[in-house]
């Protein structure tokens, strides 16, 4: 009920599922307020119809404002109870959150404390492994919400994915229209919304080789780091074990997951999606890197922080003008 739920903390709760990642920071989405009621839609009018043509990384986006809704709702003590895709006819529509008063647990307070300090980092990774245990538990949050995290770990699997990201690259910068559309949500400093130039590297050459190319940036790659191509960081691919609508929300809510816990770890993350952007890429690492035995929703860089500043916040819309009554 919404005056045993307040419109304040339905607001609050919103403001703090703004704050999730998203393709370009493009935030394709919208919310309604209802009593005892919150839905999401999606926005179309954000999605990024050359990088992204079948749609995927939008319903990631989605997914990824609706696990952090739910941990933001979590940790103000309201019980939420989520239907997803609801209206058949309405695609758009990805979930009705039902809410109730109850109380919060203290796992639920730590991962709403980590939304305000995740972000994604593109500086090369240091190269200390990232402990078993540790993936272990990145493995069961993505579990946790129906899709399956794959650690890349032999050579040969690691190498299959940077090439598929290197020739996704390729692909998309020979696509009309690619180059426009990365330019349009990138570099600037006062938008609310795309990748800041505070985000990206000075010496985008300095980056780790899976890194997707923006353009130029601000950000300096960390002290006395090695080559790119020493990135330390850990691959990781999220998958499903279909490819509809329902699992790509699914695969966003997961990707949320994962996110928020690396963060509570210590871990530093960078989401890549070129590589599943592209059919041809998206199919070496079904048939290659995950055996065909899933399909591929997102590759996730995870690892340790280089020294020096952490990349600052990214900006969000004002979170009114993404609520309707
Ligand atoms: C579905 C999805 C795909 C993304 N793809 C990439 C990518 O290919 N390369 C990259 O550097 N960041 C990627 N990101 C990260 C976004 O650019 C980032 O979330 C956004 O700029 C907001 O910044 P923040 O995560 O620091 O809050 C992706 C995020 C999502 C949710």
């Amino acid at each position: 009920m919404i005056d045993r739920v307040d419109r304040d903390t339905v607001r609050s709760a919103i403001a703090l599922a703004s704050r999730a990642p998203s393709v370009h920071n493009s935030q394709p989405w919208r919310w309604r307020v209802g009593p005892g009621v919150v839905t999401l839609h999606a926005d179309r009018e954000r999605w990024l119809p050359v990088a992204d043509a079948d749609g995927r990384d939008l319903a990631l986006s989605c997914g990824a404002a609706l696990h952090h809704l739910r941990v933001a709702l979590a940790a103000a003590g309201v019980v939420a109870t989520v239907r997803r895709l609801p209206r058949p006819g309405d695609p758009d529509h990805v979930a009705t959150v039902a809410l109730r008063a109850g109380s919060p647990a203290e796992t639920d307070l730590a991962l709403a404390g980590a939304i305000g300090t995740r972000r994604t980092d593109r500086r090369p990774f240091g190269t200390w492994d990232v402990p078993r245990g540790f993936v272990d538990e990145l493995v069961d949050r993505a579990a946790g919400q129906g899709a399956v995290l794959r650690p890349v770990r032999d050579e040969r699997r690691r190498l299959e994915v940077l090439h598929a990201i290197a020739e996704a690259a390729a692909v998309q910068e020979a696509t009309a229209g690619y180059r426009t559309e990365t330019r349009l949500w990138t570099g600037s400093g006062a938008a609310v919304d795309g990748v800041p130039a505070a985000n990206l590297l000075r010496d985008p050459a300095a980056g780790p080789r899976a890194a997707r190319h923006f353009g130029t940036g601000t950000l300096d790659a960390g002290p006395g780091l090695p080559a790119a191509d020493a990135d330390g960081a850990m691959l990781l691919v999220l998958g499903t074990a279909s490819d509809d609508p329902l699992s790509r929300l699914r695969a966003g809510e997961a990707t949320s997951a994962v996110l928020l816990h690396a963060t509570v770890l210590g871990l530093a993350t960078c989401p890549l999606s070129q590589p599943l952007e592209v059919g041809s890429t998206r199919a070496v690492l079904q048939s290659r890197v995950l055996d065909g035995t899933l399909s591929p929703q997102l590759v996730l860089r995870v690892g340790w922080a280089p020294a020096g500043p952490p990349p600052p916040p990214t900006p969000r819309r004002p979170v009114d003008e993404t609520i309707t009554a």
